[in-house]
């Protein structure tokens, strides 16, 4: 069985692995410890393990480890932190948009996108931008809500 060495940064930090062709992002991210990218469908169908590789949202389930060599990917936990929280997951805390949490680091992901290629989104925009997203708990709106008003104030 084939293996490829591959490197690339993780929220800043290098990492290397070992992988085997088959290898997901998704599995080779959380094997070098980085549980905050969330493993459920592995099908590309709900967004839990969306992570942005070179800027844009992807869903990890779906790029092979060995196709991430050389690239940049940011988690959730690049974006911000529980002591220093970006607006979007302020805001998604402060509307109500977290219930179980499971698909918040998606989500948040997703929006965080959406915001760096468009600051200033129609509500339309926003749906669209959460498409891929699945949240079995909140309904949306809140979420839709959050991410709104997130835009709006790192508008300024
Ligand atoms: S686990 Fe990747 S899209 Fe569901
Ligand atoms: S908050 Fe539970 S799945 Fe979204």
């Amino acid at each position: 069985m084939s293996r490829y060495e591959v490197t690339f940064r993780v929220n800043g930090e290098e990492r290397r692995a070992s992988v085997r062709g088959e290898a997901t992002l998704l599995r080779t991210l959380r094997e070098l410890g980085h549980l905050d990218v969330k493993t459920s469908c592995e099908a590309g169908d709900c967004g839990a393990c969306a992570v942005l590789l070179d800027g844009e949202a992807v869903n990890a389930c779906l790029v092979l480890a060995a196709q991430a060599d050389g690239c940049e990917i940011v988690t959730v936990r690049g974006i911000g932190t529980e002591g220093n929280l970006h607006p979007i997951q302020r805001q998604i805390v402060e509307k109500g948009g977290v219930q179980c949490g499971f698909c918040t680091p998606g989500i948040v992901v997703a929006a965080k996108a959406l915001l760096d290629r468009n600051p200033a989104p129609s509500p339309e925009e926003i749906r669209r931008g959460l498409a891929g997203n699945l949240c079995r708990c909140t309904g949306y709106q809140k979420l839709f809500e959050a991410i709104a008003a997130a835009a709006q104030e790192m508008r300024g």
